[in-house]
C-alpha cells in the first residue's frame, strides 16, 4: 500500500502540533518516525490512524484522498495503530478485547474467533493466554494482543508509537523478529515511532525526523547517530559529565527485607543507600525492582525484615506518613498510577502540595504553576490536562510536583519515553538533588543509564539481589550475565 500524508496542519490552541507535515510510506519497509519530545510524532500519527482529524491537510491511500471517522474507520482502510498509552479495555478477557474488534457475525462463531486468534499469536510467536483479563497482562502482551487485532482486522499499515518502552528485552526481540516479517515476508509498512536511535538503526530502512512541528528530513539508515540527532536538536547536545560527588551517612536501610505477591517473592534483601547516593536497580521487568521500591514508598508492606529511614524504624509507616517525613516516589505508569488524565496542571500542582487548606486559593496555585512550568520546561498551558501533554512533557510534570528537600527518592523508570536532552536535562535536576544530600534508589531497564548514572548498582533476577557493584567497576556485559542470573 502506498501512502502519502500532505500538508497536516493540527493546532491546539497556541501549540501548532503539525505546521504542514508532507510524508510517504511504501510496502515492504519499515520507517522510523524520529523528533524531540513534543515535536508532533504522535499527534501525526494519531491523524494517520483515525484517532483524531487534521485541521487542514490530506491522507492519500493507493493515490486516492481519504478521511477517516474513527479508528476503527482507518482499519477497514488498512490503517492500524498501537498507542503510545494502552487504550484497551482492562475488565475484559483478551478473547472478548480480540472480538470487539470485529465484524459482529463473528460474535456468534466464538471457537473459531478463539482458534483464529491463536494461530495469530502464534504465528509471530505472541505468548498471550486468550482466556485472561486484560488487566493481569504485562504492557509487552498487551501490545501483543493489540498487534494482533489490527492484523485481524486487515492492517496494512501498522503503527507502533514508542514500542519498546517498559516491555522486556525478551518480549522486544519477538516485536522486532514479527516487524521484519511483517514487512518483508508480507509486504507491509510499519511505522515505528521513537527516541532510541540504536533501534531506529537496527529496525528501519529509512528515517523522517520531525521538529516543533515540521518535517527535517528524511534519511536512509542506518546512517551515522550524530546524523539523526543533529536532524532531531538542529545541533549536537552537549553531554554533562556525572559531577563526582561525596557521599553521606545513610539514608534508607533494608535489612533482611522479603515481600510476598501471588507472583514473586523478593527474598532477603539488604542495602544501604547514602545521602547524596544514586543507587541503581537492574533487572528484567517483573524481577522485583518496582516491589522493592513500592515497599520502600509504603504502598506494599513487606512479610519480613526491616526499614530504616535515617536510623528510624518506619517498616510499619503508611505511604502518607513516609511522605511527610520526606519520601517521595515517583511511579513509570504515568497515567496509571502519576496523573490524573482529566486534571490541569494547576489541579496536579494543588494536589501535590504538602499541607492543603481546607479553601484552595487558586489565584496563588495558578502563579506557582505557571512558575513550575517554565522552571520544568513542561510544553503546555496550566489548564492543559496531563492526557493533553505529549509523553515527554507528561513526565517533567511528574518531575515538578516533588517537593523539597526530600530524603529519599525513589524513581521507576525515571527518564522512560525521554529524548536525549530531556533524559541529561532529568538527571541533571537529580544531580541537584544529591548536593542536597537526596538519596536516590531507581530502577531502569537501559542498562546503560544504570550504569552511567548510578554510584552502585544491584541486580534482581527472580527476586534474588546479586552482590551489590560499584557502577565505575561495572559493564553492560557484567551486568547482562547477573540479569541472566550467572552470578
Ligand atoms: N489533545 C491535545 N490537546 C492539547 N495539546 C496537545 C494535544 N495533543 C498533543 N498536544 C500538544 O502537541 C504537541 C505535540 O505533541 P505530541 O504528543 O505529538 O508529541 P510527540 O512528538 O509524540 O512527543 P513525545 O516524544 O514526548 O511523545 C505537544 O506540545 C503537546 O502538548
Ligand atoms: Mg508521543
Amino acid at each position: 500500500m502506498q501512502v502519502e500524508l500532505q500538508d497536516i496542519h493540527k493546532f491546539f490552541g497556541p501549540v501548532k502540533a503539525n505546521a504542514g507535515i508532507s510524508l510517504q510510506f511504501e510496502g515492504s519497509k519499515v520507517y522510523g518516525l524520529l523528533g524531540e519530545n513534543g515535536a508532533g510524532k504522535s499527534t501525526l500519527m494519531k491523524i494517520l490512524s483515525g484517532y483524531q482529524p487534521a485541521d487542514r491537510g490530506q491522507i492519500i491511500l493507493d493515490s486516492k484522498p481519504t478521511y477517516f471517522v474513527s479508528p476503527a474507520n482507518a482499519l477497514t482502510q488498512g490503517i492500524g495503530m498501537v498507542y503510545q498509552d494502552p487504550l484497551d479495555i482492562p475488565p475484559l478477557r483478551v478473547i472478548d478485547n480480540y472480538l470487539l474488534a470485529k465484524d459482529k457475525k463473528l460474535i456468534l462463531n466464538y471457537q473459531a474467533a478463539k482458534k483464529e486468534m491463536k494461530d495469530l499469536l502464534s504465528k509471530y510467536n505472541f505468548d498471550v493466554d486468550p482466556d485472561y483479563l486484560i488487566e493481569s497482562l504485562s504492557l509487552g502482551q498487551r501490545q501483543q494482543l493489540e498487534l494482533v487485532r489490527l492484523l485481524s482486522g486487515g492492517a496494512e499499515l501498522l503503527i507502533l508509537d514508542e514500542p519498546t518502552t517498559g516491555i522486556s528485552a525478551e518480549q522486544k526481540e519477538v516485536l522486532f523478529d514479527s516487524i521484519r516479517r511483517l514487512a518483508y515476508d508480507e509486504g507491509k509498512t510499519v511505522i515505528l515511532v521513537s527516541h532510541k536511535l540504536d533501534e531506529v538503526q537496527e529496525l528501519c530502512d529509512y528515517a523522517y525526523v520531525l521538529r516543533q512541528g515540521k518535517l527535517v528530513g528524511g534519511i536512509k539508515v542506518p546512517c551515522p547517530n550524530e546524523r539523526l540527532v543533529e536532524m532531531m536538536f538542529g545541533q549536537i547536545p552537549v553531554r554533562e559529565v556525572r559531577p563526582d560527588h561525596e557521599l553521606g551517612k545513610t539514608v534508607l536501610e533494608l535489612k533482611n527485607l522479603s515481600i510476598e505477591t501471588p507472583r514473586l517473592t523478593v527474598q532477603n534483601i539488604n542495602l544501604e543507600v547514602k545521602s547524596g547516593e544514586v543507587f541503581g536497580l537492574a533487572g528484567l521487568e517483573g524481577s522485583g525492582q518496582k516491589l522493592l521500591l513500592q515497599a520502600c514508598a509504603g504502598l506494599l508492606r513487606p512479610s519480613q525484615g526491616n526499614l530504616l529511614l535515617q536510623d528510624e524504624e518506619i517498616t510499619n509507616w503508611s505511604y502518607h506518613h513516609r511522605q511527610q517525613a520526606g519520601v517521595a516516589y515517583l511511579a513509570a505508569g504515568r497515567l496509571e498510577e502519576g496523573l490524573v488524565a482529566g486534571l490541569s496542571i494547576t489541579e496536579h500542582i494543588v494536589l501535590a502540595q504538602p499541607k492543603h487548606d481546607f479553601l484552595v486559593d487558586w489565584r496563588a496555585a495558578r502563579d506557582i504553576t505557571t512558575e513550575r512550568i517554565k522552571t520544568y520546561q513542561i510544553v503546555g498551558r496550566p489548564d492543559s490536562t496531563a492526557d493533553q501533554l505529549s509523553g515527554g512533557n507528561q513526565q517533567r510534570l511528574l518531575f515538578s510536583l516533588l517537593n523539597s528537600p526530600l530524603k529519599l527518592l525513589l524513581l521507576e523508570h525515571p527518564t522512560r519515553g525521554l529524548d536525549i536532552r530531556s533524559t541529561d536535562w532529568i538527571w541533571g535536576l537529580l544531580n541537584e538533588r544529591r548536593k542536597d544530600g537526596t538519596a536516590i534508589l531507581f530502577m531502569s531497564a537501559d542498562l546503560d543509564e544504570v550504569i552511567e548514572r548510578s554510584d552502585r548498582i544491584a541486580v534482581l533476577s527472580g527476586g534474588v539481589m546479586s552482590r551489590i557493584v560499584n557502577a565505575k567497576e561495572t559493564t553492560v556485559d557484567e551486568l547482562g550475565h547477573l540479569i541472566g542470573g550467572q552470578a
